[in-house]
């Protein structure tokens, strides 16, 4: 990096990316997620938004606990009570940042606070203090910036970097600007902020227009030095800017940049596929830097390009974001300790002989059915629908589906609901329509299906489907998944594991709701 300026990369897929409806996640989940960012070398991890209910306490506690080479942050509304429980969640972390945040627009203030502009002041001030009580590491963020008076802007930011907030955030809350303008509103604040020169400028941008990226970059080439982003661009909404696309436009324009992210990239691909598997949120195929065909050459014409020079239609290697690394890892003779070393070597870790002996049964079952196993099985070996099966209240025991031309596809289910075995047949128009219908004739969930999709893990047809499913009821919104060689079996799974979060509704307060 030499003579360039560090950019700082404030990674939030365990906060904004799990307000996506149905992107919630559970401790283990996000302990996962946050050793792959640390192992990609991310700066900042946002971990969570403490006080929204115990459990989230507890996994911002469990971030803080296992991340040691990262900051870890957690975010709070400018409230006493919120800073005390991010303070207390983040007591054992290695290097540990409060960020705090209070609305500035005329909108939110008076619709939302219902509270006039010195008093917003007020607030943000005292917060920045409270937080400082805790680490001097505290970032405070002026929530709808993008539609604030830039001289009210001015003023709230002088105020907080003389409380003592060191990093100032500006939110594109609701994704409502354009580049040019974003880029120049950085410029000007930091021109004219007395004291900018004493904490660094950072952006959190969404979607909304598509335009998180741009708005980012935007900002970027204006001064400033820190970009809030997730995985993905999961987010609220249309999602928040995504990382891998901030941090390769960076890289890969480095002649237009004047800095750069210390990011390793090559952790990128692993990474976008466990928040994908983990949230059930797929990648589509033609996302940029993560999509499979990002490095993909369709045409004849560009085929030809690339064979004889790379350079002619790529302009990043696919090796260096990860991609080429889908090598066979295990297969059906590798034993119980090639098994458990190698999850470790990708972040997979158990809390008990159990878990590792049940997982390890689930891959002897897989490799049985098919013959090479990469990371990407593994990863979906252990996600959630298999991972916590023995503690899920639905389990499936048994499926037979018959499928015939001229015949109506006919599928028998057992399960153990409870305790208590199931058993059910019924037709539908497809095989995972009968197998639906059957589940839920048992269940009366009265659930409403409002995602299917599969797709497969590996290549080859002998590859496990991945089955995501979103189901709501009652304005919740959950995520099911499932994989198997086998996809009405993949999709009986993905189905039973989204009933089984239906279940247990995870009730947390939304850190953007009033409270003042
Ligand atoms: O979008 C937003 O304004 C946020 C803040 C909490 C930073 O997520
Ligand atoms: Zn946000």
């Amino acid at each position: 990096m030499s003579e360039k300026e560090k950019l700082i990369i404030f990674d939030t897929t365990l906060r904004d990316g799990e307000q996506s409806p149905g992107a919630s996640m559970t401790k283990e989940e996000k302990i996962r997620i946050a050793k792959s960012l640390e192992k990609m070398r991310v700066d900042v991890i946002e971990a969570g938004f403490p006080a929204a209910s115990q459990g989230d306490f507890e996994s911002v506690q469990a971030v803080a606990r296992t991340v040691k080479n990262s900051t870890v942050c957690g975010l709070a509304r400018a409230l006493e009570k919120d800073i005390q429980r991010a303070g207390e969640a983040l007591v054992d972390a290695e290097r540990k940042r409060i960020h705090t945040f209070i609305a500035t627009s005329p909108i939110h203030m008076k619709m939302k606070l219902r509270m006039e502009p010195d008093q917003v002041v007020e607030q943000a001030v005292k917060a920045v203090r409270w937080a400082r009580q805790f680490t001097d590491d505290v970032e405070f963020s002026p929530e709808d910036a993008g539609r604030s008076d830039i001289d009210f802007l001015c003023r709230v930011l002088e105020a907080v970097i003389d409380a003592g907030a060191q990093t100032v955030n500006i939110p594109d809350t609701v994704g409502y600007n354009v580049p040019e303008q974003f880029g120049s509103t950085l410029r000007q604040l930091i021109e004219r902020v007395p004291n900018s020169d004493r904490a660094v400028f950072s952006v959190h941008c969404h979607n909304d227009l598509g335009l998180a990226v741009a708005n980012s970059l935007s900002a970027v080439m204006n001064g400033a030095r820190q970009v809030e982003c997730t995985i993905n661009g999961l987010g609220e909404r249309a999602g928040n800017a995504a990382l891998e696309e901030i941090v390769m436009a960076v890289r890969t324009r480095r002649d237009l940049f004047p800095c750069d992210s210390t990011i390793d990239t090559t952790q990128i691909v692993a990474c976008s596929r466990l928040v994908s598997n983990i949230t059930g949120f797929p990648v589509q195929p033609n996302k940029a830097i993560v999509g499979a065909n990002a490095f993909a050459h369709e045409s004849g014409i560009h085929q030809d390009g690339v064979l004889k020079s790379r350079e002619t239609y790529e302009i990043m290697r696919a090796q260096d974001v990860g991609w080429n690394t889908n090598r066979m890892v295990l297969g059906k003779h590798s034993g119980r300790n090639a098994f458990r070393t190698h999850l470790e070597e990708i972040g997979i870790t158990f809390d008990s002989e159990e878990d590792l002996n049940g997982a390890f049964a689930r891959f002897k079952e897989l490799a049985d059915k098919k013959h090479e196993i990469y990371d990407e099985d593994l990863q979906a070996l252990v996600s959630s629908a298999g991972f916590d099966a023995e503690n899920e209240a639905i389990k499936l025991l048994s499926l037979k589906v018959v499928s015939e031309t001229g015949e109506p596809p006919h599928s028998e289910v057992v399960l153990v609901v409870n305790g208590e075995e199931k058993r059910v047949a019924a037709e539908g128009s497809g095989p995972v329509d009968a197998t639906f219908k059957a589940i839920e004739s048992i269940i009366n969930s009265d659930t409403e299906l409002l995602l299917y999709s599969v797709n497969n893990i590996t290549s080859g047809t002998d590859s496990q489907g991945e089955v995501t499913v979103r189901l709501a009821k009652g304005g919740h919104i959950v995520n099911g998944q499932g994989a198997d060689t086998d996809i009405v079996v993949a999709s009986a799974k993905a189905y039973i594991n989204g009933l089984n979060r239906v279940w247990s509704p995870v009730v947390r307060a939304h850190p953007q709701a009033a409270d003042v």
